[in-house]
């Protein structure tokens, strides 16, 4: 394998020759944030995706946001590092179950994560994202019932915060899952002047201790404005890398995940080396596609998603 200086080298040429965006997720490696045009959340990458002059699109992502960006531009050549790169949690919800959970509760309006795969989508009203979620959900009638999918956290959290009750599936993101109450409470009894910050895919037993609780983005840009000096930062600590890009003062402690554990990674994040990145420019592959028979209804809702949260 090259070395990075190399690859950086490569990937510049190619980027130029190809007319290639480049996004990557907070959550991949450092490498691969410094080579990307666009590093953000998933909203912040859906909507870099949505509007751009780019000829084909390169997401070191997790597939459901690749998905994302080849249904927003059909015409466009979406390449991913690794396309087995894929999210349990999107992965969590089978269309099959879900169509009967929907038959359940016939009345009710279908908003789904973003972390969620083309099928689900198609079978949803409204994407979100955990940086729109409770601005969408604030645009629902209260008398209209929800059903939430997949994140039973993201959904938990939206439901005690918006007094709404909702029907929720039970999925989890095993990275932010893995946070338990007395690793958290050691990790704040080691560092007492630490605040702690969380992402709202986490359990409610790790939430209530948090003093700040948003999407990656949200939590970046408070640990930007808080006068906090250090965090103990409860989500993937790949964001760490762009925290302490933006307040190099500051101190951040990724929040461990038991005793043995001081991180809680996402595999399939860091599934996206900058070696793969390379090669899937160079060889025009693996491409992303999105069954044609589900390109219209599983865009709906991500369109209906950046209309009510423009
Ligand atoms: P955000 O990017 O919306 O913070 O979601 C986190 C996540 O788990 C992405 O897969
Ligand atoms: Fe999926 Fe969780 Fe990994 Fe995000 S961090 S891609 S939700 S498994």
């Amino acid at each position: 394998t090259l070395l990075h200086e190399e690859l950086f080298q490569r990937i510049s040429v190619l980027k130029k020759e190809m007319n290639a965006l480049i996004l990557a997720h907070y959550y991949t490696v450092p490498e691969v944030q410094q080579v990307a045009d666009i590093v953000g959340d998933s909203l912040a990458l859906a909507r870099a995706a949505e509007k751009n002059s780019a000829d084909v699109i390169v997401f070191a992502g997790v597939y459901f946001m690749a998905e994302t960006a080849k249904l927003l531009n059909p015409g466009k050549l979406v390449l991913m590092p690794d396309s087995h790169a894929g999210c349990p949690l999107a992965d969590s919800c089978p269309p099959v179950e879900f169509r009967k959970f929907k038959e359940l509760h016939p009345e009710a309006l279908v908003i789904t994560y973003i972390n969620s795969t083309a099928e689900i989508k198609a079978l949803s009203d409204i994407t979100c994202t955990s940086s729109n979620a409770e601005h969408i959900i604030r645009q629902i009638p209260e008398e209209q019932p929800i059903i939430f999918a997949p994140d039973k956290n993201l959904g938990g959290y939206l439901a005690r915060k918006l007094h709404r009750e909702m029907f929720i599936w039970q999925g989890c993101c095993y990275v932010h899952d893995a946070f338990t109450e007395p690793y958290i409470l050691q990790a704040c009894r080691e560092h007492p002047d630490a605040e702690l910050i969380a992402h709202p895919e986490c359990r409610e037993e790790v939430l209530r201790h948090a003093s700040f609780i948003g999407s990656t983005q949200a939590l970046l840009l408070h640990t930007e404005s808080s006068s906090a000096q250090s965090f103990i930062v409860a989500t993937e600590p790949g964001i760490l890398y762009e925290m302490q890009k933006r307040s190099p003062g500051k101190i951040f402690i990724p929040a461990p995940k038991d005793r043995n554990n001081p991180h809680s990674l996402c595999t399939q994040m860091k599934q996206n080396t900058l070696q793969k990145l390379y090669e899937c420019m160079q060889n025009r592959s693996p491409e992303i596609n999105v069954p044609e028979m589900l390109q219209s209804a599983a865009l709906k809702p991500i369109r209906r998603m950046l209309d009510m949260s423009a």
